[in-house]
């Protein structure tokens, strides 16, 4: 990628001010930029000393042996007291912790009393199986609460997890057990998902067939739809059975602030998936942080939902840590967005009261092609900040989010991070910062990100590069399980010293950060880099586009010609004469006539991984007339044949 690469082609010129109430009694205010600036790391002893620490560290960070980090390396703590115990003994016990909605419409609130006897069973329960300090624990378990009290059962007992998410198939659980060595496996019979029962155990009886699982002892069952299970004695245990029977009293272990608390896989297109390590007292402390200062989190006020799920790392940090340490009442559902009505999610926001969303692009882009009219049936009015998390939310989504779901009131925070940098490390503060649709802005205080050229140069303002972290962070991850090699040569060996986050990203005027999407995904066309996500915001930013993908496919005149996939509106036909033409133009008017897509294909679905992350990969096999690569990860393959036959020409 060149230095004028990722050309500065978006102009954004809308602004959003904070609300003045919001500021006024925001829970960080510009100040913490300055503190921060003069004192980064007495800046985070500070956020550490938020938490209830055993022992008070008194090391902040120790970078001694780069890039492996050690922060409060002489503390220690117990995560599952601070997410629980800590707010009981405050006497916040009748708090609720969790609205759980189940898809089927069961409920259940969950306070944080209730919580800390649940995962004190758990965690005998564990015990009583064998399961001590440092083995591995694989949880493969759809959204419920017995998800949450899996993973601080295992943290009180110093036992690091790995999740493995519910729409993973038998052999990608397999990878992940083998590699990370697990003793114990905590799935259910099922979940719902789409109005019906969906089973889990088959799969974690299939990957156990496979070698290099054999050290599993136990599966730890839950019963979720009570379908028929197919049980093998000796080695399955009922949740009901073996957890109900346990004392609720469980005295934690403090363990040290380096103590591994969780590994979890990043699905990575390519090659075997990362075992990304994340350890304990930095972890806590800056989701912690983060989730306090992005969303001004008020405990016994607001009502939080962040709609992941918790085999993400945003549901590891949003759902579980981050919220729980802060004492936060919350949201879990279930199940899908449209069942069984695509007001689902609406409806949930109005029974709750729901104060605080954080969402991915993707779920957004979806409600923006259901139409305006279906969030309008709802009240969302207790909404005050609304977070988006996954990918670059284009203006359209973003400024469409803020109205129909924020009633042009709310904040909207695109928060950029990653399952490696485990907590959100570049957003705007709602109190503070003048939101840009489209742009993650500043990285917060304390932390420090900047985007450099292929010489690893900063570039200036109105430059575009790669986006770097130039300094250690709490949340870090510590290496990739079992391959520091890989650690060092994956994300610290592109550029000295700095860690490489392999998002492109520009700078605009102000300095303001916007991301462009994985660098792998930038165009080269007729000597210009072009970033996909930019067309695909042009074409995101016309009325009758509801969704776009673009790739760039080898092209004899022009190095990569621009192909462009687009969902349209619900009320667009797209067959609709003239529409490829009508959208080509407006590409141009937008980003100029080097940007306008050769082609452009309307099409019923995107492939996507689980997570929603476009396949651009799989849309470039078919641009290009090749037969697909591998299409395991996506959520559903036959949307590949779809768009198949939509290809003149295609094989
Ligand atoms: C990649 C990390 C972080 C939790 C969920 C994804 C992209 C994430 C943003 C954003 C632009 C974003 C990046 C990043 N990404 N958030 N706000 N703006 N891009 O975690 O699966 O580890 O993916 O997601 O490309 O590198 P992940």
């Amino acid at each position: 990628m060149s230095n004028e690469s990722l050309a500065n082609l978006l102009k954004e010129e809308r602004r959003f001010e904070p609300p003045a109430d919001l500021a006024a009694a925001a829970n960080v205010t510009a100040e913490a930029y300055e503190q921060a600036k003069a004192d980064r790391l007495g800046f985070w002893a500070e956020q550490a000393r938020q938490l209830t620490w055993a022992t008070e560290p008194t090391q902040t960070l120790d970078w001694s042996n780069p890039p492996f980090a050690k922060w409060f390396a002489d503390g220690k703590l117990n995560v599952a007291y601070n997410c629980v115990d800590r707010h009981v003994e405050a006497g916040n016990g009748d708090r609720v912790a969790i609205h759980f909605e189940g898809e089927p419409g069961d409920t259940r609130a969950i306070t944080y009393a209730e919580l800390q006897r649940e995962i004190s069973k758990a965690a005998n329960a564990l015990t009583e199986l064998g399961v001590q300090a440092g083995d591995r624990v694989a949880i493969y378990l759809p959204m419920i609460p017995e998800a949450v009290f899996a993973m601080l059962a295992c943290a009180r007992i110093g036992a690091p997890h790995s999740l493995v998410f519910g729409g993973f198939s038998a052999d990608a659980l397999a990878t992940r057990i083998e590699d990370a060595d697990a003793r114990v496996i905590i799935t259910s019979d099922g979940g719902y998902r789409r109005g019906k029962p969906s089973a889990l155990k088959p799969a974690v009886d299939e990957a156990l067939t496979r070698p290099g699982t054999e050290n599993v002892r136990n599966v730890l069952v839950v019963r979720r739809t009570g379908e028929d299970t197919a049980w093998t004695d000796g080695r399955d245990v009922w949740w009901h059975e073996l957890v109900d029977r346990q004392s609720d009293q469980h005295t934690p272990e403090a363990f040290d602030a380096e103590h591994p608390l969780f590994i979890l896989y990043t699905s990575g297109t390519t090659g075997k998936p990362k075992g990304i390590l994340h350890t304990t007292g930095g972890y806590l402390t800056q989701v912690a942080y983060t989730h306090r200062a992005v969303f001004d989190l008020k405990p016994e006020t607001d009502v939080y939902w962040c709609t992941a799920d918790v085999g993400w790392v945003t549901g590891h940090s949003y759902i579980v840590y981050g919220p729980l340490a802060n004492g936060a009442t919350e949201v879990i559902y279930e199940g899908t967005p449209d069942t069984p009505h695509q007001g689902r999610w609406w409806e949930i926001v109005q029974k709750y009261g729901v104060t605080l969303l954080y969402t991915a692009p993707t779920a957004i882009r979806a409600c923006m092609k259901w139409g305006d009219d279906i969030p309008a049936k709802f009240d969302l009015s207790s909404l005050r900040i609304l977070g988006s998390v996954g990918e670059p939310i284009n203006p359209e989504a973003w400024i469409w989010y803020r109205k129909h779901i924020g009633g042009d009131r709310t904040p909207v925070v695109d928060t950029w991070w990653q399952t490696e940098t485990g907590a959100i490390m570049i957003s705007p503060l709602p109190g503070v910062t003048a939101t840009k649709p489209g742009s993650a802005q500043i990285p917060l205080p304390g932390i420090s990100a900047t985007v450099v050229d292929d010489e690893a140069k900063e570039v200036p303002n109105g430059g575009g590069g790669y986006l770097v972290l130039t300094e250690p962070w709490p949340s870090m991850l510590r290496t990739i399980w079992g391959d520091d090699q890989r650690y060092l040569d994956t994300y610290w060996s592109r550029f000295e010293n700095r860690y490489f986050a392999g998002d492109g990203a520009k700078k605009d005027d102000d300095g303001d950060i916007w991301l462009l999407g994985r660098v792998d995904d930038v165009m080269l066309v007729s000597g210009h880099n072009i970033s996909t996500t930019e067309v695909e915001s042009a074409l995101v930013s016309h009325p009758k586009v509801a969704e776009a993908a673009v790739v760039g496919a080898t092209d004899p005149q022009t190095t990569q010609a621009i192909v462009a996939f687009v969902i349209v509106r619900g009320n667009v036909d797209s067959e609709e004469e003239g529409l490829v033409d009508e959208l080509r133009a407006h590409v141009a008017k937008h980003l100029g006539p080097i940007a306008k897509p050769k082609r452009i294909l309307p099409v019923a679905e995107l492939p996507k991984t689980r997570s929603g992350k476009i396949m651009r990969r799989l849309l470039r096999d078919v641009a290009e007339n090749r037969a697909l690569g591998d299409v395991t990860t996506l959520t559903d393959s036959s949307v590949m044949d779809l768009i198949q036959t939509r290809l003149p020409g295609a094989a």
